[in-house]
């Protein structure tokens, strides 16, 4: 049987293909009978590589295959990347070169640590002091990206009384835990660079291990301590402390960690002064039972877990050290990386000691969820949001009494509204109907001078005037008549006329918004004879513009989705909006209003994700770490399903020109809606850009500005809407199936007051 492999072998080599030197090289190990055992999946590798570079693409074989090859350029799967060589396991494996391999092998952090952050966190050296917790710190820090550059330190080999918690096999026996630590590391990662000190650091060699052999940059840039000579727990940190170098330490009891911050505080007492004024040397030579008094003090004895402080008396008498667990240190590992990350990176200043107490935290009574789950609320549609709405019964015609009052408000109330918010409310007293601005779901960001408010109401009233000629009224409407009443937008007089029929009546309670996008339509444009009613239905004193080439929609669809993620990440808009969302049967019955999640026709996955965006943390952490793109893929979709897109203009900006574009965009969508024509406002864009030119982007930051800015004259390359003009309603058109359900409107008698 032959000897061991390689006992002290610790560190690969590395063969680069594209170098003809290490080609022969390799040559010469693979013909010398050395290696036993050969691994390439470099193809393998390189098709994670091209994935992980358009995750919001599933890649075909033959994509992947492509990317590959182009990744290639001239060279082959064969020069591409490394071999390494094992030595103490004979393996001999190809990986990708340096920046690919640790690009892939650290893909799945993203988010939880940037990209940015992965390179910063790169040019890192760690120091890890002591093998047991110390080897789970260091394996860590490796697994997770944290450091390339390692120097560790432990004068000890692998005995079996320590396999109950640090990781290596039986065949690793007295083998030094350096080289044990070094090459479970180095399996993970070939290029790491890794210093051994298996003498363990000494007050000779602790400048050494600390500042590296004199080269520039050889200075570590943290300290994990994990071993159990106080001597040198002392003496390590009087010199870290000199050299501002911060430490960390997890003791393996309740989940123990202590952070000095030497690089911020270099007059700190080491181990925060709990050890008093001892001076490392008095600490020298001392037996297990003679520490126990200094690990008291340190650990502080009410402190310690109830075990833990049964069983120090019985160091040297029933147990030959204290113990510790394999959960512990796996606990202790992770501590230590973790607080390593975050105070390389910044995230974490002070010094201090933490407990991660399982027992504690983890124990009878102290359980989220004990009781189960409640029954999570209905997301079942409202039986009423499933059917048109309820109408009262029609009134006896020529007269304004309240019957006829509530038949044509309840016509009147089932126009659209931005965000659904159903800005009115209603006074009805001396034969004259009060329409009044009710504030309370307005979106003062949003609605820029009100203008989609103003917008809402002239839909109303439309409705209002067709209602009232079906009963033979004439309504006079007299729009903003000032006066006493405070957000009055109009009075309405009612005088007895012909009982006349529009045909578009029959479509107002019919008339939705349609989200639905299932269908990509390849067919773009619409019917001329359509087309053609719907400018007429626009009447004299608004304009509409139809785009429907799809290069246009395209660019629109773009557009959209740019402005889309700046909204998204507006925090004042994010706040006026997300009340009015209605993410349960029970909330949409009870508001009766806002926007009723299922009217979105959302996937249960996007539906999944708009919850999630609905937290302002969540969307703030996904702005500041660069994301959302995804929050522009709504808006594309729904472009690239659309036929045509329109907007409605109107010579002018003032509330009444809003008002009267309100008007025609109600009868435009009437008149779709009767023609088989679906339609979806997307209006941030133009509310936005009247903000930015006619309101100077109060409001937004500099950084929203500068992105409308730049979105602005592609935009006004497609609608050249002269300034002077206010940009009605932007919306897109298609033909497809109905909504699966209909926004609610609050009930009639809760709007009107009779006086
Ligand atoms: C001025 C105005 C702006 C609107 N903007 C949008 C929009 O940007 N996106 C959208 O999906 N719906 C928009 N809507 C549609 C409303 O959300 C919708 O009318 C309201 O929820 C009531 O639903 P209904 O139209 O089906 O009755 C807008 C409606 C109006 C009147």
């Amino acid at each position: 049987v032959p000897p061991p492999a390689a006992c002290d072998d610790w560190k690969p080599t590395l063969y680069d293909v594209s170098s003809s030197d290490d080609h022969e090289r390799l040559r010469a190990l693979v013909e010398s009978g050395e290696v036993q055992f050969r691994h390439d999946t470099i193809g393998d590798q390189l098709e994670e590589l091209v994935a992980a570079r358009e995750p919001a693409r599933k890649l075909s074989r033959d994509e992947t295959a492509a990317r590959v090859r182009a990744h290639l350029g001239h060279r082959t799967l064969d020069t591409h990347g490394t071999w390494v060589y094992y030595p103490w396991s004979r393996r001999l494996v190809h990986v990708l070169p340096v920046d690919e391999l640790r690009e892939v092998r650290t893909d799945r952090n993203r988010y939880k640590i940037t990209a940015e952050e992965q390179a910063r966190l790169a040019t890192f050296r760690i120091g890890v002091i002591g093998l047991s917790v110390g080897n789970m710190a260091a394996v860590t820090c490796a697994l997770e990206g944290i450091g390339t550059r390692f120097r560790i330190a432990d004068f000890d080999k692998l005995s079996l009384s320590n396999l109950n918690r640090l990781r290596g096999g039986l065949h690793e026996l007295g083998v030094d835990k350096t080289t044990i630590a070094a090459r479970e590391m180095f399996e993970i990662d070939p290029y790491l660079e890794i210093e051994r000190f298996a003498e363990g650091v000494t007050r000779d060699n602790v400048d050494r291990f600390l500042l590296g052999d004199g080269a520039e940059g050889g200075r570590l840039d943290l300290v994990v301590e994990e071993c159990d000579d106080l001597y040198l727990k002392v003496m390590v940190r009087e010199r870290a402390r000199a050299l501002r170098i911060p430490v960390v330490m997890d003791t393996s009891d309740r989940g123990l960690l202590d952070v000095e911050r030497f690089d911020r505080e270099p007059a700190r007492p080491v181990l925060h002064g709990l050890m008093g004024a001892v001076r490392a040397e008095s600490l020298l030579g001392l037996s297990t039972r003679d520490k126990v008094p200094y690990v008291l003090a340190i650990l502080g004895e009410n402190a310690l877990s109830t075990r833990m402080a049964a069983s120090l008396p019985e160091v040297n008498e029933s147990i030959s050290s204290w113990p510790q667990l394999a959960s512990s240190v796996a606990l202790g590992g992770a501590l230590a990386a973790d607080i390593a990350r975050r105070i390389l990176l910044g995230q974490h200043s002070e010094s201090g000691r933490y407990y991660v107490d399982t027992e504690a935290i983890v124990r009878d009574g102290t359980g989220a969820l004990r009781e189960g789950s409640p029954p999570s609320p209905s997301t079942d549609p409202s039986p009423e949001a499933l059917r048109p709405p309820d109408l009262p019964p029609m009134p006896r015609p020529h007269e304004a009494h309240p019957e006829a009052i509530r038949w044509m408000v309840a016509h009147a109330v089932l126009a659209p509204s931005a965000h659904n918010a159903q800005p009115w409310r209603f006074r009805f007293a001396n034969g004259t109907l009060a329409c009044i601005h009710d504030p309370t779901h307005d979106l003062p960001t949003l609605d820029f001078e009100h203008g989609a408010t103003w917008v809402a109401f002239g839909a109303m009233l439309v409705n209002l005037e067709m209602a009232a000629a079906a009963i033979g009224l004439v309504a006079e409407v007299d729009p903003f008549p000032g006066g006493a009443e405070e957000r009055l937008v109009a009075r309405v007089r009612f005088r007895r006329g012909l009982v006349v029929r529009d045909p578009l009546l029959e479509w107002v309670p019919r008339r939705v918004t349609n989200r639905r996008h299932d269908r990509t339509a390849e067919i773009t444009g619409l019917d001329a004879a359509v087309q053609a009613k719907l400018h007429a239905a626009t009447g004299p004193r608004a304009r509409l513009k139809v785009l429907a080439t799809r290069g246009a929609l395209d660019e629109l669809g773009a557009l959209m989705g740019a402005c889309d993620r700046i909204t998204a990440f507006n925090e004042a808009i994010h706040r006026e909006t997300m009340p009015g969302y209605r993410w349960t049967r029970e909330e949409v019955e009870a508001h009766r209003d806002g926007i009723d999640v299922l009217t979105l026709e959302l996937s249960p996955a996007d539906r999944a994700g708009v919850r999630l965006l609905s937290h302002w943390p969540t969307i703030h952490a996904l702005c500041r770490l660069g994301g959302g793109r995804v929050l522009e893929d709504g808006a594309a979709e729904a472009i690239a399903a659309a036929r045509a897109a329109g907007l409605v203009t109107v010579p002018g900006t003032t509330r009444e020109n809003y008002l009267e574009g309100g008007r025609a965009v109600q009868r435009v969508w009437l008149t779709a809606a009767a023609n088989g024509v679906a339609i979806q406002p997307m209006t941030s864009l133009p509310y936005l850009m009247a903000r930015l030119e006619r309101g100077g982007g109060e409001g937004l930051s500099l950084a929203e500005r500068q992105a409308l800015g730049q979105l602005r004259p592609r935009y006004r390359g497609l609608f050249d809407t002269p300034a002077t003009d206010g940009e009605v309603l932007l919306f897109r058109l298609h033909v497809g199936d109905p909504p699966t359900v209909r926004s609610l409107r609050r009930r009639v008698d809760d709007l009107i007051t009779f006086d």
